[in-house]
C-alpha cells in the first residue's frame, strides 16, 4: 500500500529484481531510505548481503535478500511464493538484464539465448505474477527497466535490442490492460547509466549516475507515469533514431 511519510507517498513493501549492482541496487537503497521494506533479488549473494547489511545498519530490518537466477522459471515462481508467504507486496521493479557477450561482432547463440531468458523470459515470469495479483487487488506498481536500445534495430547486439523492444511492448501492453484497475505500469528507457553494464567505457551522450537514474525512476513510478526516458532528453534522440533512414544504419556501427 502507498502511505504518506514525511510528505512522500511510500510503498510498504517492494521487490527489486536485479538488485546486486547498478540501477537495481540504487533503487533498493533509495526505497529503503524513504521507508519502504525492500526484498532484493539477484544471483551474486555476497553483493546482495553487502547492500542489505548497509541498508539495515541505517534502517534496522528494512532490507532482506533472496538469491534467484531469473533464467530459471521455477526458481522465480518459488522465490515469489516465499516473498508472498511473508506478506503483501505493493511494488515490483524488474531491473535484471545482460548484454550478451560477443554479440557486438559475432553471433553467440548461447549467450543470446541466455540474454533472452534474463531480459525477457524472467521479466514475464515475475511481472505476469505481479500483474495478476495487483489486478485482483485493484492497486500496485510495476516498473520494468527496458532501454533506448529497443527503439530501433541496430548493428551491435541484435538480440539485446530485440529483448528490449519486446520488453517495452510487453510493458506498454500491461499498462493498457491494467490502467483501469488502478495499477501503475512504468516502462523505463535509459540511455547511458554509469553501472557495471557499461563499465568505464567512454560514452556519448554522457552517462548519468545510477543514483540519479533511481531517483527519477522512483519519482516517475510514484507519479504514475507510463513511459520515461532517463535522462529525459533521450526522448529527442529517440525521435531522431526512429526517423533516420535505414541506409544510415547500414553504414554506421551504432
Ligand atoms: N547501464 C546502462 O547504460 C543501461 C542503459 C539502458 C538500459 N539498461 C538496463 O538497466 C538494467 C540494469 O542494468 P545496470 O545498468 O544496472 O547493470 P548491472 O549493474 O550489470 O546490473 C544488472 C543486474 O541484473 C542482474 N542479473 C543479470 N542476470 C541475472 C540473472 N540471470 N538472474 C538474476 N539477476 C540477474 C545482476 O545481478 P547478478 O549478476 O548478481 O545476478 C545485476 O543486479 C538492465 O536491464 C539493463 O539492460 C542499462
Amino acid at each position: 500500500m502507498l502511505r504518506l511519510m514525511d510528505g512522500l507517498s511510500v510503498w510498504d513493501r517492494a521487490v527489486v529484481i536485479g538488485a546486486s549492482s547498478g540501477i537495481g541496487a540504487a533503487i533498493g537503497r533509495q526505497l529503503a531510505d524513504e521507508g519502504t521494506t525492500v526484498i532484493l533479488i539477484a544471483r551474486r549473494e555476497e553483493r546482495l548481503a553487502e547492500i542489505v547489511e548497509d541498508i539495515n545498519q541505517r534502517h534496522s530490518g528494512r532490507a532482506q535478500y533472496l538469491t534467484c537466477d531469473v533464467r530459471d522459471v521455477a526458481a522465480c515462481e518459488n522465490t515469489f511464493d516465499k516473498i508472498l508467504a511473508e506478506g503483501d507486496v505493493d511494488a515490483v521493479f524488474y531491473c535484471a538484464g545482460v548484454i550478451p557477450e560477443g554479440g557486438a561482432k559475432g553471433f553467440p547463440t548461447t549467450a543470446d539465448v541466455a540474454a533472452i531468458q534474463a531480459n525477457l523470459v524472467g521479466a514475464v515470469v515475475w511481472l505476469n505474477r505481479a500483474a495478476e495479483m495487483f489486478q485482483r487487488r485493484g492497486a500496485g506498481t510495476i516498473v520494468g527497466i527496458s532501454s533506448v536500445a529497443g527503439e530501433r534495430g541496430r548493428q551491435p547486439n541484435p538480440v539485446y535490442s530485440a529483448t528490449k523492444a519486446a520488453f517495452s511492448v510487453y510493458l506498454e501492453s500491461l499498462h493498457y490492460r491494467l490502467a483501469r484497475s488502478g495499477v501503475t505500469v512504468l516502462c523505463v528507457k535509459p540511455g547511458f547509466v554509469r553501472t557495471e553494464m557499461i563499465g568505464r567505457r567512454r560514452v556519448f551522450p554522457p552517462a548519468v549516475s545510477s543514483t540519479e537514474a533511481a531517483r527519477v525512476i522512483i519519482q516517475s513510478a510514484r507519479g504514475r507515469r507510463r513511459m520515461i526516458y532517463v535522462p529525459a532528453w533521450w526522448r529527442l534522440i529517440a525521435i531522431v533514431f526512429r526517423s533516420a533512414p535505414a541506409a544510415l544504419f547500414r553504414r554506421l556501427p551504432i
